[in-house]
C-alpha cells in the first residue's frame, strides 16, 4: 500500500499537526517547513488543550491554531470525529501527532490510515505509553531513543518509519534523558515527513520500506 494520496509533485504536502503541550516537535516541523525546498507545509495545528504552548507556536508561525475541547463532546469517538472533520476540511495529506496525549478511536485511525505519523521517545516496541524515559531508566537499558511510526489503533504501535538511538548515561534523570532524546526527535520527525512527502514510504505488513529517491519515476 502506498500511503500517499496527493496531487502533482510540485505541490507541497499539506500537513496537520496535533499537539497537546509544549510543541517543541511542532516547532521542529515548522522550522523545517520554512525552508523553500522542504516538500511539506503545516496548514493547521490542533490541540485538545486551550492554552497549549503548541498553539502559540503555530500562531507565531502564521499557521492556523485550533482548540477542540474534549468537554464539548459526549464521547471519545465524537471528539475524534470532530478532529477528522477539522483536518479533512483543510485537506491535509498527512497528520503528524507531536505529543498529542490522547488515545485515538478506530474511526479516527481508519480515516487517516497510512496518512498519520506519531513520534515517541523510545525505541519502540520498547516502552510505549506514558513516561517512556522513566521506563527506560527503570529497566536499566544502556540505549534508548526515539521512533517515528505510522499511527495504528493501540498506544504507540504501528509500522516504524525511522528510529534514532541515544545512550543512557550513568546519573541520567528522566529530564536529562528526555533532553538528549528530544535533540534526535527534532531531527527525526522532519526527516520522516520529508520521506512521506517525497512518496518514498511504502507500508508492507508491519514494516515500512523506504524507497530510494534515485528510483523515483522509473
Ligand atoms: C515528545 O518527547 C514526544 O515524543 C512525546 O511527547 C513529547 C512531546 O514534546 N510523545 C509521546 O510520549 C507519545 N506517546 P513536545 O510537545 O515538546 O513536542
Amino acid at each position: 500500500m502506498s500511503p500517499t494520496h496527493r496531487g502533482p509533485s510540485s505541490e507541497r504536502l499539506a500537513v496537520g499537526v496535533l499537539a497537546s503541550g509544549r510543541g517543541s516537535n511542532l516547532q521542529a516541523l515548522l522550522d523545517a517547513c520554512a525552508a523553500p525546498d522542504f516538500p511539506a507545509r503545516v496548514v493547521v495545528v490542533i490541540s485538545d488543550r486551550e492554552h497549549a504552548p503548541a498553539l502559540e507556536r503555530a500562531r507565531a508561525a502564521g499557521v492556523e491554531a485550533v482548540w477542540v475541547s474534549p468537554k464539548d463532546f459526549v464521547s471519545r469517538e465524537s471528539f475524534d470525529l470532530a478532529l477528522v472533520h477539522e483536518l479533512e476540511k483543510r485537506q491535509v495529506g498527512l497528520v503528524c501527532h507531536a505529543g498529542f496525549m490522547r488515545i485515538l478511536s478506530a474511526a479516527y485511525v481508519q480515516a487517516f490510515a497510512g496518512r498519520a505519523l506519531n513520534i515517541h521517545p523510545s525505541l519502540l516496541p520498547a516502552f510505549p505509553g506514558l513516561h517512556a524515559q522513566r521506563q527506560a531508566l527503570e529497566h536499566g537499558v544502556s540505549v534508548s531513543g526515539t521512533t517515528v511510526h505510522f499511527l495504528e489503533e493501540g498506544v504507540d504501535t504501528g509500522p516504524i518509519v525511522l528510529q534514532a538511538a541515544v545512550p543512557v548515561l550513568p546519573g541520567d534523570t528522566e529530564e536529562t534523558l528526555a533532553a538528549r532524546i528530544l535533540v534526535e526527535e527534532h531531527r527525526l520527525y522532519p526527516a520522516a515527513v520529508r520521506l512521506f512527502a517525497e512518496n518514498r514510504l511504502e507500508i508492507v505488513g508491519r514494516r515500512v520500506l523506504i524507497k530510494d529517491s534515485s528510483k523515483e519515476g522509473r
